[in-house]
């Protein structure tokens, strides 16, 4: 206990059925006349987005809408967002979707008032120190469980022609507010429900055994994996308010938790999507038990805690891997990667930007080419 850490878990989060009816007063009493609705074109086209924009414009607001965004955002969408937001006069922006709508929401937040190259801002090559100017208010309402971008810091935007993945970072980049209404989660169907709900857990368990001194990020990340547990095979198969708004809360904690890191699991999965455009939340669901398997050794005494907060009851963490599994099955989703049309001559390819993603130094174990060549071969 001999250093020194810094904690911070600030954003204001209204949280609750029908919240979302708030927005309009919101904006008005913040004085904001032209909002800069970003969402995706599925989401924009669904009755809930409709009434939250006719809402609000009902109150006297205009309201700008921006759609144009690629399934892994690229540079070129923010630039374009960016543009409109300008043309439009726009004063403030709310992100409405999943983690793509508010990554590249938040990308334009950062966009509008800072004109260097989009990725001098990664923040893998120090570019959060750039992050200068004020930026616009910003808000977030989540439509999914899975992501917890609401109350995120940073965006991951991809290279236009390499499609190579970038960071934007910056504490500046978080929502003033987030509206996480349950009841827009409702009508999320049923693959989306297991794959981005599997997406929370992951966060949840990665952020739980990471590397690092950080107690308040994990009682987060253990009561988050409770949560889940209670609630994502109803919010699955039988969805009610009750296991909507369990998953919503706990998406919401794994990105608070996985302030402290996340780990082999993500590393995994990132190169499925690069590659074989995989959904995010799928391929860290097929990759879970297997990146838990390696982490088990040594670390036993953290897989028991988990296992209580999964329902397994106590001494229970050599079970938790193969309850990964299980409940893979139970919510339809596959637990092998050839499920996915991947192939063992895939593996190299796959392991060698595993090696370079940036999320396995948090991992509680080093994690070698030759490991990550094993367990994708084990998953196979
Ligand atoms: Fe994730």
């Amino acid at each position: 206990m001999n250093k020194t850490y810094t904690y911070n878990f600030p954003t204001p989060i209204r949280f609750g059925s029908g919240v979302i009816s708030e927005l309009a007063d919101y904006l008005k009493k913040h004085n904001l006349k032209r909002p800069l609705f970003v969402t995706d074109g599925t989401v924009a086209e669904l009755s809930f987005f409709k009434k939250i924009k006719s809402d609000v414009e009902r109150a006297g607001v205009y309201v700008e809408v921006f759609t144009e965004m690629h399934k892994n955002p690229l540079k070129s969408d923010v630039l374009k967002g960016g543009v409109v937001y300008q043309n439009a006069k726009c004063d403030c922006i709310v992100g409405i979707g999943g983690g793509v709508a508010l990554d590249v929401a938040r990308a334009i937040v950062l966009r509008v008032n800072h004109k260097r190259d989009l990725f001098d801002y990664d923040d893998l090559i120090g570019g959060d120190k750039y992050v200068t100017e004020d930026v616009p208010h910003f808000i977030t309402v989540p439509t999914t469980s899975g992501t917890g971008s609401e109350v995120g810091r940073s965006a991951i935007i991809s290279e236009d022609i390499s499609k190579k993945k970038r960071i934007l970072f910056s504490p500046k980049l978080m929502a003033k507010i987030v509206f996480a209404d349950p009841m827009l989660t409702m009508e999320l169907p049923k693959f989306i429900t297991a794959a981005t709900g599997m997406d929370a857990l992951t966060h949840n368990m990665e952020a739980y055994v990471a590397k690092g001194f950080h107690p308040m990020c994990d009682g987060i990340a253990l009561e988050g994996i409770a949560l889940i547990a209670q609630s994502i095979e109803t919010a699955t198969i039988n969805p009610d308010i009750e296991s909507r708004s369990k998953m919503l809360l706990a998406s919401l904690m794994g990105a608070v938790a996985f302030q402290k890191g996340l780990g082999i699991v993500h590393s995994l999965a990132h190169p499925l999507s690069s590659v074989f455009d995989t959904h995010h939340g799928l391929a860290n669901a097929i990759n879970l038990p297997y990146g838990m398997d390696f982490n088990y050794g040594g670390f036993e005494h953290r897989f028991d805690k988990m296992a209580v907060a999964l329902g397994l009851g106590t001494n229970a963490g050599s079970k938790v891997v193969s309850h990964l599994f299980e409940l893979n099955e139970k919510l339809g989703l596959p637990s092998k990667l050839s499920a996915i049309g991947v192939k063992e001559e895939d593996i190299d390819e796959l392991s060698a930007l595993a090696v370079a993603d940036f999320c396995h130094p948090n991992n509680p174990k080093p994690v070698a080419l030759k490991d990550f060549k094993t367990v994708y071969k084990k998953a196979l």
